[in-house]
């Protein structure tokens, strides 16, 4: 198991965080520094972060960075598991270590797509993706990416490592027909590789 793989990875998103004003800059240049993690994810990943969870998709914590608040998950989703519709709040970058992930991506129609309020959210279904291991996909708030994402029940279990600006603690989930939406927590597990002070 390699730590140092990571703490380079981790170093070079906290150096482009420093270095960028843009977020979509700074998705910009760590998306092909994930798709190289993911691609040697088995050097510093340990059985406990691929736990999964029969109710529900997992979620397992495997490094956050207590000063820049960066942190870093991997989520395991059985076969028919999913996210409510959801956004984040925050920018994120997705990579792919095994299976198939879904994201269904969602469009904002009403008229002041920053506003912070709860309902009144007018939400259409828009395109579609598909990543296989290897791919990577990167959001950025303000307006906020919504989306949908997880493991069609035909499909075997896929495995998908995200990294976030914040610590992933909760997210807006929406419900669509009612055009509302509403803050919610987020549980994970603690099996994490370390701390960054
Ligand atoms: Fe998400």
């Amino acid at each position: 198991m390699s730590q140092s793989l990571l703490n380079t990875f981790i170093a070079d998103c906290n150096g482009a965080l420093e270095n960028k004003t843009e977020l979509s800059d700074v998705v910009a240049v760590i998306a092909p520094r994930m798709a190289n993690l993911v691609n040697r994810s088995d050097e510093f990943l340990k059985p406990e972060h691929f736990q999964s969870d029969p109710d529900h998709y997992a979620r397992n914590l495997v490094y956050e960075d207590t000063k820049s608040g960066l942190s870093l998950y991997t989520l395991v989703w059985n076969p028919g598991q999913w996210t409510p519709v959801h956004d984040h709040g925050t920018w994120g970058v997705v990579g792919v270590i095994e299976g198939q992930l879904q994201e269904q991506g969602y469009m904002r129609l009403d008229a002041d797509q920053t506003a912070d309020r709860n309902d009144g959210i007018d939400l259409r279904r828009a395109g579609l993706v598909l990543l296989t291991p290897g791919a990577v996909s990167t959001f950025v708030p303000n307006p906020d990416h919504i989306h949908q994402t997880g493991c069609p029940e035909s499909l075997p279990r896929c495995v998908s490592l995200h990294l976030y600006g914040r610590e992933m603690n909760s997210f807006f989930s929406y419900d669509v027909e009612a055009g509302t939406r509403e803050l919610i927590e987020v549980a994970h597990t603690e099996t994490q590789l370390g701390t960054c002070e």
